[in-house]
């Protein structure tokens, strides 16, 4: 078989090993992982309950529509069910709609480094990346507005970013409205909006009511502890959730996801359980990397952006944190981004990093 140019020039997503097979080929125990920004706490017992209960009907193919979902979805955000469309995670959501608007040679504006499906897939569609570096860390969106032309038809934001944790404003996003041509959408994919404190953050749900072109894409994967399960949402324009649910498979979302999703929505004191541990962890690590004269993003998210000092490369860094039984991701030659964990994993994971430091230094 010959392979098409544009499929080889995919980078392909690395994973990472099974924990047990690291561990056994390491000789190591207890080891934490930190890597790919789950919840550490996990889902919500009611979440559980509903998976048990959902599992005794999985001979039965789920409700393709999502009915209870979408409508949960609606009921909390103020949107309609029209305006929702359920996904295999966000993932398949930003698969969708690529491959909903793009045609080969089409543009797609984002910024770098930002999530990196977005570039894979807009290369597996055959389109074209535009990827506008970053400043300070944060999106740099008069330089992703004067990046957009006629071939431009869609734009990614992460917001907040996954690898840096930093957020664009309400005010920076309005202002990319007035820029955004005709036939062109933005996508703010909201990941990890849960975690948010930053009272500038955009109201999203607000410029979709104004009328603009404008996806949002969340996911239960995050703050509420089900990324294995595989659920998450996008809420956009009417015609934007129609066109796009054309091309979606059938049974997309799983019957348990659904039901652990209904349940994880109305359990909002395990919601803000998980919301103060990953505060809590923020601050602790915050403190600890200022004592260790470490520069890092602030972050938004669930996860800090470390630059490492001069000399460390990240891989080195990875293999030896590794070798201490933590387990973060490399993000860049000299950057990681770490995981916010449970206190004892923070503690792991400072303690082996000071440590690693000083046999460097
Ligand atoms: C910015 C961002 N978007 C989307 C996703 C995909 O999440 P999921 O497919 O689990 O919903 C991730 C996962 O890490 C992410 O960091």
């Amino acid at each position: 078989m010959i392979t098409p140019a544009h499929i080889t020039a995919i980078r392909p997503y690395i994973p990472g090993k099974p924990i047990d097979e690291l561990e056994r080929e390491l000789g190591i125990e207890h080891s934490v992982k930190l890597a790919s920004n789950e919840n550490p706490l996990g889902p919500s017992p009611k979440a559980l309950d509903a998976v048990s209960e959902a599992l005794s009907s999985i001979n039965r193919y789920p409700d393709g529509e999502g009915y209870h979902l979408k409508n949960a979805i609606a009921a909390k955000w103020k949107v309609r069910p029209e305006e929702i469309l359920l996904g295999n995670g966000s993932n398949e959501l930003i698969e969708i709609v690529i491959r909903t608007y793009l045609m080969p040679g089409d543009e797609t504006v984002m910024a770098t480094p930002s999530f990196v499906v977005y570039d894979s897939t807009v290369r597996a569609a055959g389109g074209i990346s535009c990827n506008v570096p970053l400043k300070d860390g944060r999106h740099d969106l008069s330089a992703m507005a004067e990046r957009i032309t006629e071939k431009t038809r869609l734009v990614f934001i992460a917001n907040p970013n996954n690898p840096t944790g930093t957020t664009v404003s309400h005010a920076e996003v309005s202002l990319l409205f007035e820029s955004l041509p005709d036939n062109c959408l933005l996508v703010m994919d909201e990941a990890y909006f849960e975690y948010v404190t930053d009272p500038d953050f955009p109201d999203s749900i607000s410029f979709l009511r104004q009328g603009h072109d404008l996806l949002i894409l969340r996911t239960f994967s995050k703050a509420y502890g089900l990324a294995g399960l595989r659920i998450g949402y996008a809420i956009g324009p009417r015609q934007v959730i129609k066109t796009m649910n054309r091309i979606r498979q059938p049974f997309n979302t799983n019957a348990p996801a659904q039901a652990a999703a209904c349940a994880a929505l109305k359990d909002n004191e395990h919601l803000n359980r998980v919301l103060e541990i990953n505060e809590k962890g923020k601050s602790y690590l915050e403190a600890e990397l200022n004592r260790l004269g470490q520069f890092f993003l602030p972050t938004q998210a669930n996860f800090i952006y470390i630059n490492l000092p001069d000399g460390f490369s990240s891989e080195t860094l990875y293999n030896s944190l590794l070798r201490k039984g933590v387990i973060v991701r490399p993000a860049g030659p000299d950057v990681i981004r770490v995981t916010i964990g449970l206190p004892e994993e923070n503690r792991r994971f400072i303690n082996a990093f000071e440590d690693i430091l000083g046999v460097f230094q």
